[in-house]
């Protein structure tokens, strides 16, 4: 081989393999003087379905467990919750909910009649985790109810009965039972989804059979809670599509473009999660890059998603009157062996907290039509926050970039402007980097970014138009592995780490570590 060209070879091979090496710097512009829709807190909601260990063992121990709990529910799971600050929670499902019975969830525990679950697991259902039960959690963790009604096999009559029972001030039967289960005060019921998956699980309809329905639970289920009236009211999200279905959504938004005052929706829903392909066959833990960059080129796939359902959605809502829903995402791996595969049980690793924070930002980016969404799901079930045996629980690396992203709720998106850069792997090639920025309600702005790259850090040099920064501060999420989780044992071994950040002549100077969710206070 000729000498010249040895070197030249030499060169780049070192500057390709040695990790360490002064990277070039990335670029970013932010644009503070230029704020956009708001990031609705909503989006940050959470889905909490009975399966599993969702809901028993999750959140209801019981009053008489010898785990600390108020009024059966867990008080440390509460206390973790309450500080995410989550907005809404999405109950009692899912495919469960379809076949849900309000009736048999209120009363006194020890008259509630036991049914099954033929859903998840086929297990038992002892319906002690009923209506009372979901409210005081909401309120006990400081969120809003998004109730799921049962449109698959219960009646218009049997949910606008639950609506009744759940928000009048009169003095109607329905009002006084609940009143003798405990509960004078009508409840504020925030979110109301009409149906869940109605071309599959929840009774495989065709868009017209379900249209029909749908026109009958949203002009007779009704909030009655005069706190509610006005611009408190409930909204009311009808079933969209499941993974870029976009006829479906054709038939929804047309009909609501041409309906009759009797009828409305504030919503539509659309499930997508991030799978590579059914059945969900990849491990939850004990991965390595190959994995990592195909769950996340998967996941990155919401971003075509939500720009379809919402081109559509345009056409016939220019207004952008009706919300798009994300009502189910999140990863969907194979069951952990050794657990009951009906109780979609998996470890959550710092390749999902990137996940998590990849789809937020698609969701911030489209702030403007994207407005709610709910992981799937809080705890012991998929993608969950937190995960428990008995009295112990962990965190997950989930959570933790949930707790991190609290700056961004009803901040308003301010755009950045950067070259992502590309990280290939194999027939994989990934944006190297994402980021979003916002503008708090007292002006203060966020940044964050994510180094999606797993073996090199990335050098970040950003412009900081329209604020007069003076200083930064921040926390970094990452670990050695992309298959790194809290256990039992090591609990915090995903956790967030202050960054060190620099400002100098209103430009920020900072190093993100390689697969890594940063977040950064721009103090001004
Ligand atoms: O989240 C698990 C299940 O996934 C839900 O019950 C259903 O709606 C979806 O198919």
């Amino acid at each position: 081989m000729p000498r010249a060209l040895l070197i030249g070879f030499s060169l780049t091979a070192l500057a390709l393999t040695v990790p360490g090496m002064a990277a070039e710097k990335v670029h970013l512009s932010v644009d503070a003087s230029k704020p956009g829709a708001k990031i609705d807190r909503n989006i940050f909601g959470q889905f909490a379905e009975h399966l599993g260990h969702g809901i028993y063992e999750g959140i209801w121990v019981g009053q008489d467990s010898t785990i600390p709990n108020t009024r059966g529910i867990r008080d440390d799971v509460v206390a973790a919750l309450r500080a995410l600050k989550v907005p809404n929670v999405r109950w009692p499902g899912g495919c469960f909910a379809d076949e849900y019975h309000w009736r048999k969830g209120i009363g006194p525990l020890d008259r509630r009649v036991v049914t099954l679950n033929p859903n998840w697991g086929g297990v038992t259902e002892p319906n002690t985790f009923g209506t009372r039960e979901f409210m005081d959690f909401v309120d006990q963790i400081g969120s809003e109810a998004y109730l799921s009604v049962n449109v698959g096999s219960g009646t218009p009559q049997e949910a606008a009965d639950w609506l009744e029972y759940l928000t009048t001030d009169q003095p109607t039967t329905l009002a006084k039972e609940r009143a003798a289960n405990g509960h004078p005060a009508p409840y504020k019921v925030g979110y109301l989804g009409i149906g869940n998956e109605s071309w599959d699980c929840g009774g495989n309809m065709t868009v017209d059979y379900y249209l029909s329905q749908l026109k009958i639970y949203s002009r007779f289920v009704r909030n009655y809670n005069p706190a509610q009236e006005g611009k408190r009211q409930m909204l009311r999200i009808a079933v969209g599509p499941g993974d870029g279905n976009t006829e479906w959504t054709e038939s929804l938004m047309k009909a609501y473009r041409d309906r009759h005052w009797s009828w409305d929706i504030n919503g539509l829903s659309l499930h997508s999660y991030t799978v590579v392909k059914w059945p969900p066959s990849y491990a939850s833990v004990g991965f390595g890059a190959t994995e990592y960059s195909q769950i996340l080129n998967s996941t990155l796939e919401m971003e075509n998603l939500v720009t379809k359902e919402s081109a559509v959605m345009d056409k016939y809502d220019p207004e952008k009157k009706v919300a798009l829903v994300v009502d189910e995402w999140g990863a969907w791996y194979a069951p952990l062996p050794g657990t009951n595969p009906g109780f979609l049980v998996q470890q959550n690793s710092l390749r999902d907290a990137i996940l998590a924070s990849l789809n937020l930002n698609i969701f911030a980016r489209h702030a403007d039509r994207v407005r709610m969404a709910n992981i799937a799901q809080m705890i012991n079930v998929l993608q969950a926050m937190i995960i428990t045996d008995k009295e112990k629980m962990i965190l997950t690396p989930t959570y933790q970039v949930f707790k991190m992203y609290l700056p961004f709720q009803d901040a308003a998106y301010v755009p950045v402007a950067f070259d992502a850069g590309t990280y290939t792997h194999e027939d994989i090639r990934l944006p190297r980097l994402d980021a979003i920025a916002a503008k708090d309600a007292s002006g203060k702005l966020w940044l964050e970014i994510t180094n999606l790259d797993p073996d090199e850090p990335a050098e970040i040099e950003a412009g900081l138009a329209g604020a007069q920064v003076k200083a930064a501060t921040g926390e970094t999420l990452t670990a050695p592995r992309v298959d790194s989780v809290n256990s039992f044992e090591a609990p915090n071994a995903v956790v967030p780490k202050p960054i060190s950040a620099k400002v100098r002549d209103g430009k920020l100077a900072l190093k993100l570590e390689p697969k890594s969710v940063t977040v950064v206070a721009l103090e001004q």
